[in-house]
């Protein structure tokens, strides 16, 4: 990790043979008696997306705060390019990127003087970071808005600019904390692109979200968290299979004859009084079974998704 070499910007480092990027164990954040975090555990292997899902207030943000080194671990060892995090941050730090939750962009200055400065706590040289900050604003779709200050962008730019600044120092590592959150669908398809792009190069991707159509396409594995716990973590489409099956047929308003299929055939399901949610793997043949009866129209097939495992998984309740 001694290795990082200053002069141009990109850290030189050793492989480490398992090709783990991060390996965070136990990971404890107590805020006073209170855990945030308990005993959080995974791996983020080199050029893979791990993404972070859970209600609000699971953990996701004092979960992954530690691992950019924001908030210190209470306890639990995080290991990050091969390194033990306590004994080489300095080092760790150069080959990360952060898009922390909020948009903590200076409003006195221009968006390219916001990426500049960012540049110069890498120790990027003037020249350089300039060249990078341009070239960053293009690739984020925001190459005319250099010469603006914070305050005069809109929320989704700021976003942009936000993810744009976290790439500076060329990390090998990327921390997003729901970096979609606030933007258009033209912007989120966009920001999807680009980091699909980066991944493609081998950029290894640890964000959170509360999109799971966001989780489902850019994630390769997920690690679903509530209450400071892990509860699951696996592929999107493994997760969806184990714990949901294939199809879900929603029923408003069920009568007795769907009820009664229901119970006889013992299907899995979610009574939700005016709404019933039914679950179904291949052999249920749900969509056989339902698309005779109709429902009076109240019916509706689908596939199963990722919100109805995180739904299935975390309940229904609101959080506070
Ligand atoms: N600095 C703090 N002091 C005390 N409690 C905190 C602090 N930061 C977070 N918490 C608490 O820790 C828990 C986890 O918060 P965290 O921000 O990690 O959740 P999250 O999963 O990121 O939620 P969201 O989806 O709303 O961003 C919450 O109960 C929160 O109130
Ligand atoms: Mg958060």
């Amino acid at each position: 990790m001694d290795s990082w070499n200053g002069a141009d910007g990109w850290m030189a480092v050793t492989p480490d043979v398992s090709g783990t990027v991060l390996e965070a164990r136990n990971l404890q954040k107590l805020f006073g008696d209170f855990p945030a975090v308990e005993d959080v555990s995974f791996d983020l292997r080199r050029g893979e997306c791990l993404g972070l899902l859970g209600p609000n207030g699971a953990g996701k943000t004092s979960t992954i705060r530690m691992v950019y080194g924001f908030s210190p671990m209470t306890s639990g060892t995080l290991r990050i390019f091969g390194q033990d995090m306590r004994d080489h941050w300095r080092a760790i730090k150069h080959g990360i990127g952060v898009c922390q939750q909020e948009n903590n962009l200076d409003p006195d200055l221009t968006v390219l003087q916001n990426l500049e400065i960012f540049a110069s706590y890498f120790n990027i040289p003037h020249k350089e970071a300039a060249r990078r900050a341009v070239d960053l604003l293009e690739f984020m779709g925001l190459e005319h808005r250099g010469g603006s200050t914070v305050t005069e962008l809109s929320g989704g730019m700021m976003r942009r600019v936000v993810i744009a600044r976290a790439l500076i120092n060329r990390p090998e590592l990327l921390i997003l904390d729901e970096p979609t959150t606030g933007l258009d669908p033209q912007s989120r398809h966009q920001v999807w692109d680009r980091l699909e792009s980066l991944r493609a190069e081998g950029l290894s991707i640890l964000l959170t979200t509360h999109y799971m159509d966001e989780a489902a396409r850019l994630c390769d594995r997920l690690v679903i968290i509530d209450h400071g716990k892990i509860l699951v973590q696996g592929h999107p489409a493994d997760l969806v299979k184990e714990h949901v099956g294939r199809d879900v047929v929603e029923v408003r308003d069920p009568g007795e004859e769907i009820r009664g299929l229901v119970r006889d055939l013992g299907l899995r399901h979610e009574d939700l009084e005016r709404r019933m949610i039914i679950y179904g793997s291949e052999e249920d043949r749900l969509f056989d079974r339902f698309t005779p009866l109709m429902c009076g129209g109240s019916c509706q097939l689908r596939t199963a998704t990722l919100e109805d495992v995180f739904l299935v998984l975390t309940g229904r309740e609101l959080r506070e």
